[in-house]
């Protein structure tokens, strides 16, 4: 690889980087850490535009670190609701209240301590906070990695491969400037299809455009098949009003608000109740990093509110909630409508 490969993204940086709420504009002092470790934090699963809107809310609501570290527990799993992925916001707290107490770590070993923070992380806030160098590795810097090197080996057995790479690209100077600028080359010009070369800055070093064949890159293993889990979630309706609880710290969406229902399992423990199924009932399909949900929602509608744990919200301004029960929510009231409109489809009363 040429020496001044890095030289030749950075002026490409210094003209195309994006513009995004969590950055400074290259060659300008560093944003500060909160900033850079909450966005990081939300960007491990989540696109930028999706990100945008919610780290402006967390930084109106808690400016600084002490100010999150003082939050309210429900009030944070709220503002995170529809980010997904919920350990982040459990972790998100638990870091920000190590900080306020210690400081922020000095370097990446220290930050990788920190609750949430992982190799890529504790690497981009090292290397975009602190100006320190570090390796940053994220699913949009591997692919331009594999194609500038034309890696043959499949993901992710490659992953070690394309680091090492990565490693051999990054500068001494400015290696948060050029981890970004390999972020904004993956995300508007190498992009996984499609990808405008002629755009590139780095054209003219990559094997994989050489090749003509830069969509082949990176190679990827045959993925396994998900699998399935049914549950059935309970809509128990009074005056208007719905029972949501408070999911156990632990486990999937652990800490937020949700519907009371069943455990969710393997299908074939509950395929008898499922194919009894009929027109009509409400099935929501959502999709887990390591498995598929079938979740089946229960209507009934009382007259006096049932003995049963968990806090009455009112049904039309339902706020708080993760996207599956957003998804079973919006369900629900279609339902009703549908209902509403057409006295034949009527709903089972209790
Ligand atoms: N994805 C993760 N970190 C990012 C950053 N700093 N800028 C743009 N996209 C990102
Ligand atoms: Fe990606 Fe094409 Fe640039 Fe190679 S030349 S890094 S394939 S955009």
């Amino acid at each position: 690889m040429p020496p001044d490969t890095s030289a030749h993204l950075l002026a490409w940086y210094d003209v195309h980087a994006r513009v995004l709420p969590w950055r400074s504009r290259p060659g300008t002092p560093a944003p500060e850490p909160y900033r850079v470790w909450l966005s990081e934090i939300m960007l491990q699963q989540t696109g930028t535009a999706t990100v945008g809107p919610y780290f402006g809310r967390f930084l109106a609501a808690w400016p600084s670190v002490a100010d999150l570290s003082a939050a309210d527990d429900g009030a944070v799993m709220q503002a995170w609701a529809g980010l997904g992925y919920y350990a982040r916001a459990r972790n998100l707290l638990a870091a920000a209240r190590v900080v306020a107490c210690s400081g922020w770590p000095s370097d990446e070993a220290g930050l990788r301590a920190l609750p949430g923070v992982g190799t890529y992380t504790a690497a981009a806030i090292a290397a975009i906070a602190f100006g320190q160098r570090a390796v940053v590795v994220d699913g949009n810097v591997e692919r331009v990695v594999a194609r500038l090197f034309a890696v043959e080996a499949a993901l992710p057995a490659a992953r070690r491969t394309l680091y090492a790479l990565a490693d051999a690209l990054t500068p001494a100077e400015r290696s948060g400037d050029h981890a970004q600028a390999m972020m904004d080359l993956g995300a508007t010009v190498c992009t996984p299809r499609a990808p405008k070369c002629e755009a590139c800055p780095l054209a003219t070093i990559c094997a994989a455009h050489a090749g003509n064949a830069p969509e082949r890159f990176p190679v990827k293993a045959a993925k396994a098949v998900r699998p399935v889990r049914v549950g059935t979630a309970y809509w128990i309706e009074v005056d208007g009003y719905v029972l949501l609880e408070q999911r156990p710290p632990r486990g999937l969406l652990g800490g937020m608000l949700g519907l009371p229902g069943t455990p969710w399992e393997q299908e074939n423990v509950h395929s008898a109740t499922l194919s009894a199924s009929h027109p009509g009932d409400i099935t929501i399909r959502h999709v887990f990093t390591h498995f598929e949900l079938r979740l089946s929602v229960a209507i009934a509608y009382h007259a006096a509110r049932p003995d049963l744990p968990g806090e009455w919200h009112d049904a039309a301004t339902l706020t708080g909630l993760p996207t599956l029960f957003v998804r079973a929510a919006e369900a629900v009231l279609r339902v009703r409508a549908d209902a509403a409109l057409s006295p034949n489809l009527a709903l089972e009363t209790a």
